[in-house]
């Protein structure tokens, strides 16, 4: 015990010695393949431990399992009436009847840790402890930098169901003065700025890189940060989840889609569904990890849907039985295979001009559900879902997103297959 204690404090020495300005820090984004859902690690707890959590674009605040893996020397509870919890603004404290423990604690400052996949949600002390991630230089990993007084929630074991194997928590990314992120920046004297690049396959991981606009060296040499595309953020006056607070805007990443192409050729689509309603925060568009496809407005979802078909006719690729849930399938060996996926029509999601579009192509549209059979991979939300335009995980593997919350846009670098790499080609020899 004795060596690691003196090996967290060395690490912390080094952290006080470095440059100042941005401190750029990464982290491994893993996805699971039975539940198509993604995980970064961070080291957690004292001594330092690897811990997988959710990766969760939209979450305001992380949470760890720490009801019985939770062993750390150093965690300290937060009283309800700190300025802490009082920035916080979580409204609820407790008392605790059972063993004193990381989650049992009396006059606790506490939290509604939510899972953003089964959307349950548990209450939880808030803790402050040891939070470590490696140092980059947007080409390879380097040392290990600590933050001593991470803020997160305790979540609970049943809490974690549905979420992948070997996950202990939820790491938040969201807009939250008090997310993974803003926390990082804070820390560390850095942007508010992060940049997630999701893998498409199981075996190879991607990256996150947080405190910095770039670079994001991907193999062979490319820095992705040079050449991306810009859209607003904007700003959802009401929060989805499922514990809200009054006056306290959602912390999900939205951006203004104003209309859809199918191969370059308008789809008609009612566009108040693609306004966010600033009475109510219904429709608009968000960027979510927590789903694996898209969701799609019912509306948007049969435009979508027929637009496509028509267009696939064209190129003479006809449709072959769905497959649930999805609704339109092809037989996967007529369609030729490109650098950037299947051959499929282009699905553009126009931004703030007709010149700002994310073009998807078919490595980001189609899912391959075995048996030789592609389908489109878009769920249809019903008729008044929250939100209109709901772009998964699919839709932003192999492409580089970056949150900029100082600027409050998004850049994007739209599919990176077309530039003969992947969000799996990140350097990860530690150079540290
Ligand atoms: C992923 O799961 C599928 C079945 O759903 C299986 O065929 C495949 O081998 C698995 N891949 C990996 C990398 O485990
Ligand atoms: C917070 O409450 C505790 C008792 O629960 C009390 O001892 C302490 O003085 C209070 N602190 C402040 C800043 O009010
Ligand atoms: C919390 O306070 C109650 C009495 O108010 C006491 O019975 C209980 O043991 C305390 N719990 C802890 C964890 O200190
Ligand atoms: C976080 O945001 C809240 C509300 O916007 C504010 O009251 C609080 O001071 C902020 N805290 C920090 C550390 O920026
Ligand atoms: C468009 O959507 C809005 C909001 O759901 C609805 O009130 C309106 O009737 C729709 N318009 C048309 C032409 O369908
Ligand atoms: C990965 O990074 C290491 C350290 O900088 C370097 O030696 C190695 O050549 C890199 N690998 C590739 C494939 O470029």
């Amino acid at each position: 015990m004795g060596g690691t204690i003196f090996t967290v404090l060395f690490i912390f020495f080094i952290t006080c010695f470095s440059a100042e300005g941005q401190k750029p820090l990464l982290s491994p984004i893993h996805k699971d393949n039975a539940t198509k859902l993604y995980s970064i690690s961070a080291y957690l707890e004292t001594p330092l431990q690897r811990r997988d959590l959710h990766l969760d674009l939209g979450a305001s605040l992380t949470w760890v399992d720490c009801t019985r893996r939770y062993k750390s020397s150093t965690y300290r509870h937060v009283l309800y009436n700190a300025s802490l919890c009082i920035e916080l603004d979580t409204g609820i404290y407790g008392n605790c009847f059972k063993k004193p423990g990381p989650a049992c604690f009396n006059d606790s400052c506490e939290f509604f840790p939510e899972n953003s996949v089964t959307r349950q949600v548990a209450i939880g002390d808030i803790l402050l402890d040891s939070l470590a991630l490696p140092t980059t230089n947007g080409k390879n990993p380097g040392k290990l930098l600590l933050d001593l007084d991470f803020v997160f929630s305790c979540g609970t074991t049943k809490l974690l169901r549905g979420l992948a194997t070997g996950v202990t928590g939820l790491a938040a990314l969201g807009r939250f003065n008090f997310s993974l992120p803003a926390q990082l920046s804070r820390t560390f004297s850095s942007p508010f700025v992060f940049a997630i690049c999701l893998p498409s396959t199981p075996s190879a991981n991607g990256v996150a890189i947080f405190n910095s606009f770039g670079p994001y060296f991907l193999l062979p040499g490319i820095d992705v940060s040079q050449s991306l595309i810009y859209t607003p953020l904007l700003l959802n006056p009401y929060g989805g989840t499922v514990i809200t607070y009054v006056n306290r805007p959602s912390d999900e990443y939205f951006i203004g889609v104003t209309g859809i192409k199918v191969n370059g050729k308008s789809v008609s689509v009612n566009m108040t569904l693609l306004e966010i309603d600033q009475e109510s925060g219904i429709g608009g568009t968000k960027i979510t990890t927590s789903t694996p496809y898209g969701i799609l407005q019912t509306s948007i979802f049969k435009a979508l849907t027929a637009a496509f078909k028509e267009a696939a006719a064209a190129m003479k690729v006809t449709p072959a039985s769905p497959v649930a849930p999805f609704s339109l399938c092809y037989a996967a060996d007529k369609i030729p295979s490109t650098r950037v996926g299947p051959a499929v029509p282009t699905i553009d999601l126009v931004l703030q001009s007709e010149s700002v579009f994310w073009r998807i192509f078919g490595a980001n549209s189609m899912v391959n559900v075995g048996g030789n059979t592609l389908c489109l991979g878009f769920l249809d939300g019903g008729v008044e879902p929250r939100t209109s335009i709901v772009i998964g995980g699919l839709q932003i593997e192999d492409n580089l997103l970056q949150f900029d919350l100082v600027s409050k846009r998004l850049g994007f670098s739209s599919s990176l297959l077309f530039r003969s790499t992947t969000c799996s080609n990140f350097n990860f020899t530690n150079t540290g």
